[in-house]
């Protein structure tokens, strides 16, 4: 979908491990250049240095220019235009990563016990502690139903109230037992632990996502014939998300570039990982990639 050329400027807005970026960098070669976004601090390190030593490894001359941006996707745009960048490529594999998911003290599972934290941006002031003990009744059903999909968010949402009342939940043990003691035999035959639409439900709400998303997408749909445009004529944008909310708004911006003549859908149906892939890596189940081509300079 992104199809790399030489020479090219790849811009990672969700950098992580570095992972695309290691498999891109060859392709752009030591006159392309990669641009590496993440708010994880730590991740954007562990990127870049994935992306010089692969460089470095076997025809180590065809490292490519390397640039990092620390901050939300929601602001790359304008870091890129102030920069005087333009994208050919960009790429948003949304969500966390597995080393944040499976560190403890990121409190982001339900399976590991922790800090009841959730910030993925350590620059945020407001962690899904200080949601869950300081919304009221109606902003966390709220939260729990928007974002997490969650038939019984009032119900969870009152719980939680009187829980809170007990002591402050400071933990994701705590949060987790609270939500299953709840929810256990309201969930149907359903698979999923009943913790984990609150827990979804909450990281969105902690890190903004679907505004972030919302502002990235704004930022798509303008289009590459302005000035200071920070993607070049025929510039192929990919999104893939983890969750519905994610991927209607995906779906509803990119055909959205198509109606205002921007540029043309290159996914009609979300292209999804194949069976041996999901067997391989069970995270890779719900991603769904989404990706257009943005259309030449003066727009269509
Ligand atoms: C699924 S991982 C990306 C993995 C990467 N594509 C790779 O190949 O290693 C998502 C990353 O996006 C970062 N992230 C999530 N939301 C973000 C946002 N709004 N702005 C910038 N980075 C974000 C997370 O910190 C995490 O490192």
């Amino acid at each position: 979908m992104l199809s790399p050329h030489e020479g090219e400027t790849y811009v990672d807005c969700t950098a992580g491990l570095g992972g695309h970026a290691t498999l891109i960098a060859p392709l752009v070669g030591a006159s392309g250049r990669i641009v590496l976004n993440d708010v994880d601090d730590g991740n954007l390190g562990k990127a870049a240095e994935a992306v010089r030593r692969a460089g470095s490894g076997v025809g180590g001359d065809r490292c490519p220019e390397v640039v990092t941006i620390r901050g939300n996707f929601a602001e790359l745009p304008r870091a890129l235009g102030e920069r005087g960048i333009r994208a050919d490529m960009v790429l948003a594999d949304l969500g966390f990563s597995s080393n944040q998911v499976d560190d403890p003290a990121r409190g982001l599972s339900f399976r590991l016990d922790g800090p009841l934290d959730m910030r993925l941006d350590a620059s945020l002031k407001l962690s899904a502690a200080d949601l869950v003990n300081g919304l009221s009744e109606g902003e966390l059903a709220r939260i729990l139903r928007d974002y997490g999909e969650e038939r019984h968010a009032g119900l969870v949402a009152r719980k939680l109230v009187q829980a809170r009342k007990e002591s402050p939940i400071l933990t994701t043990a705590r949060l987790a037992e609270v939500v299953r003691s709840v929810l256990s035999g309201r969930s149907g035959p359903s698979q999923i632990d009943p913790a984990t639409r609150s827990f979804q439900a909450l990281r969105i709400g902690v890190n903004d996502e679907l505004g972030s998303l919302e502002a990235l997408l704004a930022a798509v749909l303008r289009g590459v014939g302005t000035s200071g445009s920070w993607l070049s004529g025929g510039a192929r944008v990919a999104i893939i998300s983890f969750h519905s909310l994610e991927d209607r708004l995906v779906k509803r911006a990119f055909e959205e570039v198509e109606s205002r003549g921007v540029g043309g859908v290159l996914t009609r149906s979300p292209v999804m990982a194949d069976e041996p892939e999901q067997r391989a890596n069970p995270r890779s189940r719900s991603a769904k990639l989404r990706a257009v081509r943005m259309g030449g300079a003066l727009g269509g």
